[in-house]
């Protein structure tokens, strides 16, 4: 069974519906609560045990990179003045250890498919992993519970899932399957935001995927689909061997003012508990 090596992490677009607030921050960089957006991401890719992540970023979007950066003399100075907190925080942020971070650019917005197929020439063998950062998942690393999941004898696509409201279904991928609570769930398809009156289910598509690299192939041949982008959607229904995964834990979408809000004040209820039971262990002691 083989595991992702590499997980693509597309930051190319351009937070418009995140304005005035992305005006000459990306989106990708806004904070959730104390960390930048992409942290979240990158770190999700370092849990599920990636050695390679692939930032598919646009060539006039600055900041990405610089984020990546290690700030080594500002760590040390901030442990000088005894700050061994903000030190700490500081330097377990940009690229994550023993994670080769790579940038590829996307010069033109035709499409997420377009952007998964950008990052083909310096992906490593065996499949992919895609995270989209909008989509932030609090809870268990949800890649992580994906790759355990991902059987590739019986799979070509494991693709996170969540059940929508029916009038929701046009904004998302909806997957082509029959009712069922499971974990796990095979599916025929996968429709890229379908009007609700031919919507095949209200299983939606959350921004986690594991794919066989077949995709890549597929991503050459694909056409334009829905608003006239090349969609990656279109291309897992063409690869077959599609699972939904009801994966474990809570998402926001941070492509939203509102979904920013939320998951910030979601994670500083989860630090505020963390903090909580450190006093509470050290009290018990
Ligand atoms: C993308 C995907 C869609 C998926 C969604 C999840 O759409 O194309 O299939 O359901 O992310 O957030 P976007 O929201 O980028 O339009």
């Amino acid at each position: 069974m083989s595991r992702p090596r590499t997980a693509i992490i597309p930051v190319a677009g351009q937070g418009t519906r995140l304005l005035p607030a992305t005006k000459s921050v990306p989106k990708e960089l806004l904070p959730v609560y104390d960390t930048p957006l992409l942290q979240f991401a990158l770190n999700e890719a370092a849990a599920a045990g990636v050695e390679r992540v692939v930032l598919v970023t646009h060539p006039e979007k600055p900041g990405i990179e610089a984020y990546l950066e290690p700030r080594t003399l500002q760590v040390q100075a901030l442990a000088k003045k005894g700050q061994h907190d903000l030190a700490a925080a500081l330097r377990d942020t940009g690229a994550p250890r023993y994670v080769d971070v790579v940038c590829v650019e996307q010069a033109q917005p035709l499409g997420l498919g377009h952007a998964v197929a950008c990052a083909a020439p310096v992906s490593l063998p065996g499949p992919i992993a895609v995270i989209l950062p909008d989509d932030l998942i609090l809870g268990p690393p949800c890649l992580a519970q994906m790759a355990n999941a991902y059987a590739d004898a019986d799979m070509s696509a494991l693709v996170a899932a969540m059940d929508v409201m029916p009038n929701e279904v046009q904004s998302y991928g909806i997957f082509d399957a029959d009712p069922s609570d499971d974990m796990l769930l095979p599916s025929r398809g996968l429709v890229e935001k379908p009007d609700p009156s031919e919507a095949p289910s209200d299983l939606a598509a959350v921004g986690r995927y594991i794919l066989d690299a077949r995709v890549f192939d597929l991503l050459k041949t694909q056409g334009p689909g829905a608003g006239g982008e090349i969609q990656l959607t279109d291309a897992i229904a063409r690869l077959g061997g599609l699972f939904a995964f009801r994966f474990e834990g809570t998402r926001f979408d941070c492509g939203t003012h509102e979904g920013l809000l939320n998951a910030s004040l979601a994670r500083r209820e989860r630090l505020l508990d963390t903090r909580f039971d450190i006093l509470f262990d050290h009290a018990a002691e």
